[in-house]
Formats: structure tokens, sequence, C-alpha cells
């Protein structure tokens, strides 16, 4: 039996070890080798110099196409959110614009999410509209909101489960559905959530994207983005998006990120029991007005929560009884054990304010019934928090001098 065949039967922890990582065939090295070469010996009967002259079989050829140590990267992902293939970038970012830019044309319609990432919230707004492609955004926690945005032209709806910044939950298996039946695709962004939480393509999505910068690597020092999903699209998007917009992921990146997978399980389960701890110290805390966090009872999503998520992640909000603005600065100076900075998903603990007016005015631009939902989550302003791998006991000390005045 081929080696591949008998380790996809395995367990999600053996295939994050094992899938795409055979013993090197020249060296018997352990440990993959990492192949930085940006050019391979092609042959000139075989090979041809367009990228449309790929296909599935195509011999290595020049890095920007695929390169040994990204593929085994592929191959990995592919397996641990159960896709058919996969497809890895420079960034998260440049995985969804090459998603955005490589499957929707002029006079398409895309349904997105009117809370998530804010780099794609500003891509949407900003420069899709010049590429003749319409944005709707809508509030997908609201289905039938979802179902009312679709029109005629609808190529994709978009979503992000939870939402990156106020970890509000979209019902995948549902919002599925309303994507098929207007004929159209679902994407999901599964950067906070990874595979071991939710698996957006059993579920039902048709593409599930990450910023493997996140969880992914889970040790902030690696951009990286992929799209998963069915072969033959990605096979199109690797042509159209991948190699001709030329964001290809740095082998290097790939090498780290694949070492990071092997204890994202691990990682995973300790980042949740961290999170939850952490959470419900918040909660009984003098200071605090209210705890966001999906393993929470009180999260306004609990129920479905627990019926997608087998793991709640080490994503929390807490927003505080003082005003964020000067607290921040406090945080920012006092705090010992986490830090005051951008990013998520990582070894170390992160903590950033984000006051709601200056998100509405710089990405979400939300009004009326969206910004009412917005504010039901993050009221004036939330402190997302990324709960590193720490002991949970030094995170709350570390969090209530930091939030003695
Ligand atoms: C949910 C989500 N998606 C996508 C991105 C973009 O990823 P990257 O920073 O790797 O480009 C981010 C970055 O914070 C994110 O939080």
């Amino acid at each position: 039996m081929p080696q591949e065949e008998k380790v996809e039967k395995n367990a999600f922890s053996t295939r994050a070890l094992h899938v795409g990582e055979p013993a090197d065939p020249v060296h018997g090295a352990v440990e993959p080798s990492l192949v930085l070469s940006t050019n391979f010996v092609a042959d000139p009967a075989t090979v041809g110099f367009s990228a449309e002259d790929l296909s599935a079989d195509s011999p290595y050829f020049y890095s920007r196409w695929a390169t040994p140590t990204v593929h085994a990267l592929e191959e990995k992902l592919a397996s641990l959110e159960g896709g058919e293939d996969a497809l890895c970038f420079a960034s998260g970012m440049g995985a969804i614009a090459g998603l955005l830019l490589g499957t929707l044309r002029a006079g398409d319609h895309l349904v997105l999410s009117d809370v998530c990432y804010a780099g794609l919230a500003e891509l949407a707004r900003n420069t899709l509209p010049g590429f003749g492609i319409e944005v709707t955004t809508v509030d997908f926690s609201d289905l039938e909101s979802v179902a009312a945005a679709v029109r005629k032209n609808t190529r994709l709806l978009w979503a992000e489960t939870p939402a990156n910044p106020i970890l509000r939950l979209t019902d995948i298996a549902a919002a599925a559905n309303i994507a098929h039946a207007a004929g159209a695709e679902f994407v999901v962004d599964s950067t906070m959530a990874t595979p071991v939480a939710t698996r957006p393509l059993a579920l039902g999505a048709d593409y599930v994207v990450h910023s493997l910068t996140k969880y992914l690597n889970g040790h902030g020092d690696a951009l990286g983005g992929a799209i998963i999903g069915r072969r033959a699209p990605l096979a199109k998007l690797r042509q159209g998006a991948l190699i001709h917009f030329g964001g290809a992921l740095s082998p290097f990146n790939a090498w780290l990120i694949r070492r990071g997978l092997h204890t994202l399980e691990l990682r995973m389960q300790a980042h949740e029991k961290a999170a939850l701890h952490v959470a419900r110290f918040l909660e009984s805390h003098p200071a605090i007005a209210r705890v966001i966090y999906p393993g929470l009872a009180s999260h306004p999503q609990h129920a479905l929560a627990l019926r997608q998520m087998q793991n709640f992640s080490g994503m929390l909000t807490f927003q505080t009884k003082a005003p964020g603005g000067p607290l921040a600065e406090q945080l920012y100076k006092k705090l010992r054990v986490f830090t005051y900075a951008v990013s998520l998903g990582k070894q170390r603990s992160l903590l950033w304010h984000i006051p709601t007016d200056a998100i509405m005015e710089s990405s979400f631009h939300l009004t009326g019934k969206a910004l009412e939902s917005f504010r039901a989550y993050a009221g004036d302003g939330v402190f997302r928090v990324s709960i590193g791998l720490e002991a949970p006991e030094d995170l709350c000390r570390d969090l209530d001098q930091a939030l003695e005045s």
C-alpha cells in the first residue's frame, strides 16, 4: 500500500505529523529537507514554459509555480481540513485576494460578512468595485439577511467564524445551504477556529481560507496563507491567482509552518483550556463589564459554538467598566506576561484594544442595524486577547495587576 494511503486513514494528530513528510529519499534524513532552489532541472521534451502548460503531474520547474517544501505543506493542509487539495500563498491576505480576484469577474456579486478581518473589509470596499465586482456586506449571524442579500449574479458568499475582532459566529451548514440554493459558492475563513475546532468543508463550505501566520504556524515567526478545497478549481487558481499574481509562499516559511502543524492539536487544547480559565477569571473581575468567549455560556451564540466547534480556540474579548482608551495605555505599560501587540494565535499571549468608533471609520463603515449588531458584541470597544501557552494562573495575575488603577 502506498505510504500516503496508510497515513490518510490515521487520526488528526498522526496526519499533522506524517502527511507530506516521508523520509528523505536521497539522504534518509528523518526530518524533511528545506528546498530553497528557485529553479529545477527540466526536460524540454516534457516541460512547457507557460503556467498554462502546468498539469497535476508536472515536475517541479520554477519556485513560483510549486516547490517540494511548499507542496508538502499543501498536502498536509488538505489532509487536516479534509479537502482534495490546498494552495499556499505568501500571507493570509495573499490567499484572500487570490481567491477573490481569481474567482470573481466584472459583473459578479460577493456577499461578505460585515465583520471580518479589517484588511478584507477594506479590500472589498476600496478595491473590488474598481474591477466591476459588486459587494454587499451583511451580518452572517442573521441568516434571513444573508438570504435576502443574494442576487442572480451572486457568485460567492464569504464569512469568518469566529469573526475577527468580535468573535461572532456563523452557522456554516446553514450559510452553505443558502449559497448553494442560489448557485453560488461559500468561503469560510477559519483562521480563528483552525481545523482542530471546525471543518468547514465537511459542513458544506466550498473553500476554507487560513492565515497560516496565526494558529497553524503558531509561533509568530512566519507569514503565510492557504486556500483548501476541491482539486479542479484550485488547479485553476494556481495558474490564475498564484503564478500570475506572484504571491508565492517562501519555502522557508512553509518549512516552519509545517513544523508548527506538528503540535497544532496539542496547542489548541492548551489555548482552549487557558482561555476558558482567563475568561472565567475576567467575568468575575470588578474592572470588567463583559467577556465574550465562545466557550462561555454567556456568549450570545454558545449553543452554535457547542454544535459547530470541537474546540473553543484561544481568542476572547473583554470590555471594561472604565473607558477603554486610557486603560489601553495603562495595560500597554503595566502588562508583563501579555504583550501589547496585534496578531493572534501564537505561543505568547497578546492583547490589543479596538475602539468601535475607530474601526467603523477605518474599516467597517457600519450603520443602523449592522452597527447595533456589532455593538451588541463589542460595545464602545473591546480588548481582543489571544491566549498563548503560558500558565493561565500567571496570565490572570498579570491582568489583575495591570487592571489595578
Ligand atoms: C481572520 C483573518 N484572516 C486573514 C488575515 C490576514 O492574514 P495575514 O496577516 O497572514 O495576511 C488575518 C490577519 O489578522 C485574520 O485575522
